[in-house]
């Protein structure tokens, strides 16, 4: 693919299966939507029973190489499941019988916390195949969480996949020099045991001030950390996710603080804060939402809905800081949408809502994928991805 051609956006649909319709009739047997969101764990581990078996196909094997010599990443194939659904780091080589090739656990924080208190705190948005999340960064705390990990990663790396830790600050420390510790002290912990560590300063829900729109704050703590990733004998990559309503110039402030930091890369993005959210274009009445009126505008919004704003800031970013890594996460809902991602640059896509919506949506999207790829002319991902730079290209 050349570097100058423009990828068109397309808002590819997907038709719904027999099994997706008896899915949202089961949607509507579930009250509690809380309870639809832990359905994922029971459902990984026994769909090998329902014929679902972790195998990866051989032509979407793929490897993000970073220039900077951090491990590279190997997954069974490009789509992650990304951090909030595997909160707690239970089911981890389970999530390659759901068809990912890599999986976000977390966010964890140092300790355990409950999250919000209201409830409901989350809804889903079945007009739009969207969700309404107002969790709160509810864990078990980094170092049960990194303990799971570890236990799990050889079953994890034999399925083809590939385990990041996403971590956060504790919400409601005070003093800053507290927070600081605190955050370094996650950091660390989950480093030593995740093949890479997502940093998410940017959860629209926990009531605290988002990291990504305070840069002097949010410099200082990616400098620590990188000092400490300096100081360890392994290197590994470390990504900062960041909020889908950063303006063009809150965006070029955090952007150039991280790529002066060398941080590898981005997950782009975290939901959509809900208080924002008339940005959006929504077929459902926002006065409607279930956790918007319990909980006031505290929360954020994901699928479908976000992938416009995905794909033109996955452009946009990829054209002016092209040494970033980045891993597209936001309404990713078909194969071909991670095609055109992978055209325009990422190394990876992350996604969530869509299997809430249809629990074995993955393997359709990795024929969709292949699919797309062959009429392009590339039999094999490593054939696309071999020909141009992935990862960072910062010089050591
Ligand atoms: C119920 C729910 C919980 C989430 N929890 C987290 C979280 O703990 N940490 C995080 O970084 N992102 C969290 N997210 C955001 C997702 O990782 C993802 O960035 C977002 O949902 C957009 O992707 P999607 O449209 O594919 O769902 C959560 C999303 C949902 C719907």
């Amino acid at each position: 693919m050349s570097k100058n051609q423009t990828i068109p956006f397309v808002d590819h649909e997907y038709s719904l299966t027999a099994g997706d319709r008896m899915l949202s009739l089961i949607r509507t047997l579930v009250r509690s939507p809380e309870m639809r969101h832990h359905s994922l764990t029971p459902l990984s581990r026994i769909a090998p029973f329902l014929g679902h078996k972790a195998s990866q196909d051989p032509d979407l094997k793929h490897t993000i190489y970073f220039q900077d010599r951090s491990i590279p990443i190997i997954m069974g194939n490009p789509f992650i499941l990304a951090a909030g659904s595997n909160k707690t780091a239970e089911w981890i080589p389970e999530c390659a019988n759901l068809g990912f090739g890599g999986v976000t656990v977390g966010t964890a924080t140092r300790n355990l916390r409950e999250g919000n208190l209201h409830r409901p705190r989350v809804g889903m948005i079945e007009l739009d195949r969207a969700i309404h999340n107002s969790m709160g960064l509810n864990n078990p705390g980094i170092d049960v969480i990194a303990k799971r990990v570890d236990a799990q990663m050889g079953q994890a790396h034999k399925k083809g996949l590939s385990v990041g830790i996403s971590v956060a600050e504790t919400p409601g420390l005070e003093d800053e020099e507290q927070k600081l510790e605190d955050m370094v002290e996650t950091f660390r912990i989950a480093y030593k045991v995740a093949d890479y560590v997502e940093i998410n300063i940017s959860c629209p829900n926990t009531g605290e001030a988002r990291l990504d729109l305070d840069t002097r704050f949010m410099e200082r703590m990616f400098s620590q950390v990188m000092k400490v990733r300096k100081q360890l004998a392994v290197r590994k990559a470390v990504y900062a996710k960041l909020s889908p309503d950063l303006t063009e110039s809150q965006l070029t402030s955090v952007l150039a603080a991280l790529r002066d930091l060398e941080v590898n890369g981005l997950v782009l993005f975290n939901t959509f804060p809900s208080d924002r959210s008339k940005y959006l274009t929504m077929q459902t009445p926002l006065n409607s939402l279930p956790v918007l009126t319990s909980s006031g505008a505290r929360g954020g919004l994901s699928g479908r809905i976000l992938y416009r704003n995905t794909f033109r800031a996955v452009e946009y970013i990829k054209n002016q800081y092209p040494d970033f890594s980045i891993m597209a996460c936001g309404g990713i809902d078909h194969g071909a949408k991670a095609w055109d991602l992978l055209k325009l640059g990422v190394d990876a896509v992350q996604a969530y809502t869509v299997v809430a919506y249809r629990w074995f949506a993955l393997e359709q999207m990795r024929r969709e994928l292949l699919q797309a790829m062959r009429q392009d002319g590339y039999a094999a991902l490593n054939k696309f991805t071999e020909g141009r730079p992935t990862g960072s290209q910062r010089r050591i």
